[in-house]
């Protein structure tokens, strides 16, 4: 009898005990399906892991012997445990029902279950399928990447549960673009730098809420200007040069007049550099300061530049500027 780990008996009570249950034995004992009434086991039984199973066996007096089976193996004969198992239990063994609990079900408790009954001396069986539905787990992600604009990613996304996870990528920031793969990996050829940003991994099965993992993807590329504009200031004015480029990693600025390069710190002129723009400030526009002025932006993938000028304006004239007119008190 393949009985597995379940029969820890000693060997003589063994025997004696599987004389007495010969007729459970499903191997050689074809189901009858003839007598519709019985034994009749409940429909599939299907729970998640870690929660406890029922079986449960409809009896009736006519019945003379009654038993549990996982495969082969007796779990339960009457009400005699045939199995080490301390998760398995008897819940009832009644004139009508012959029921037994699994405890703490686990994946490999899965498969089919059979209730074998003995009536008026003919052996029956009835089976039931035990289902273990485990909630999804993503076991491997890929790590946040960095590329170079024009290269080839695959993002890995690798989750387990019961039944298979359905598994789906998005692209979530900086704007949703929404689904992007319905699997568990993402190629991207020739990625743009509007496809950086962050990834996200979904893994869902009706068993539990989807998790979900993100991946944020970086994509590098040269500096790019994208506003500079030529400036007009009167002599002993404030004036400003501004010089704004987008790049990944952020670009860092460099300002020349003509072939020199202006310094922080140089007299009267301030240089102040972000992720973002480039501003150089004259606190007190001369003559001097007129002139060509050209904008650097660099990163470790190129370089671009432009060329701007301060050149000279007319002072504006503005009615409240200089002294407060009675004129212009009163508009206020
Ligand atoms: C049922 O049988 C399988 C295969 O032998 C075993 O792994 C599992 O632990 C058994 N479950 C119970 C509740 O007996
Ligand atoms: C019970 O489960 C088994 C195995 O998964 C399946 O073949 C059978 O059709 C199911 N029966 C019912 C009534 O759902
Ligand atoms: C990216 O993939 C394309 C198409 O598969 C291939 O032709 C190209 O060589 C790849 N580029 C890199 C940088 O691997
Ligand atoms: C600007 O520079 C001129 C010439 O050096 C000077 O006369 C003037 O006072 C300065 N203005 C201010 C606001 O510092
Ligand atoms: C400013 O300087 C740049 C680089 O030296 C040059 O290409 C450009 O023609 C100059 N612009 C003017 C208006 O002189
Ligand atoms: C500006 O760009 C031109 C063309 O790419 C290049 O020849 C020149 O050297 C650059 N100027 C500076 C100051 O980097």
């Amino acid at each position: 009898m393949g009985v597995g780990g379940c029969l820890v008996v000693p060997w003589r009570c063994l025997v004696v005990l599987c004389l007495r249950l010969v007729f459970l034995v499903p191997a050689g004992v074809p189901v009858r399906s003839g007598d519709a009434t019985f034994p009749k086991a409940m429909d599939n039984v299907t729970v998640r892991q870690g929660e406890s199973a029922t079986l449960r066996c409809s009896v009736d007096n006519r019945v003379t012997r009654v038993a549990w089976l996982n495969r082969s193996s007796i779990l339960y004969a009457g009400n005699d445990k045939w199995c080490l198992d301390p998760r398995v239990v008897l819940l009832s063994n009644t004139k009508t029902e012959y029921s037994i609990q699994i405890q703490d079900v686990d994946v490999y408790d899965e498969g089919p279950y059979t209730c074998s009954v003995q009536t008026d001396n003919h052996p029956k069986t009835s089976r039931v399928h035990l289902i273990v539905q485990v909630s999804p787990k993503i076991v491997e992600i890929s790590s946040d990447i960095s590329i170079n604009e024009g290269g080839n990613i695959s993002l890995t996304c690798i989750a387990t549960g019961r039944p298979d996870p359905t598994i789906t990528w998005r692209h979530i920031s900086p704007k949703a673009v929404g689904f992007v793969s319905e699997d568990e990996y993402l190629e991207i050829t020739g990625i743009t730098r509007e496809q950086s940003g962050e990834y996200e991994c979904s893994a869902s099965n009706d068993v539990a809420a989807p998790v979900v993992r993100r991946v944020k993807v970086t994509v590098n590329y040269p500096p790019y200007i994208s506003d500079a504009k030529s400036t007009g200031v009167p002599v002993g004015q404030k004036g400003i040069l501004q010089c704004e480029a987008s790049a990944v990693p952020a670009a860092e600025f460099q300002w020349y007049k003509d072939d020199k390069r202006l310094v922080e710190g140089q007299k009267g002129v301030k240089v102040e550099s972000k992720a973002f723009f480039s501003r150089l400030t004259f606190f007190n526009v001369s003559e001097q300061d007129y002139g060509n002025y050209t904008c650097v932006a660099s990163n470790k993938l190129g370089n671009t530049n432009v060329s701007i000028i301060l050149y000279e304006a007319e002072p504006e004239i503005h009615p409240c500027s200089l002294e407060i007119q009675p004129a212009c008190v009163m508009r206020l």
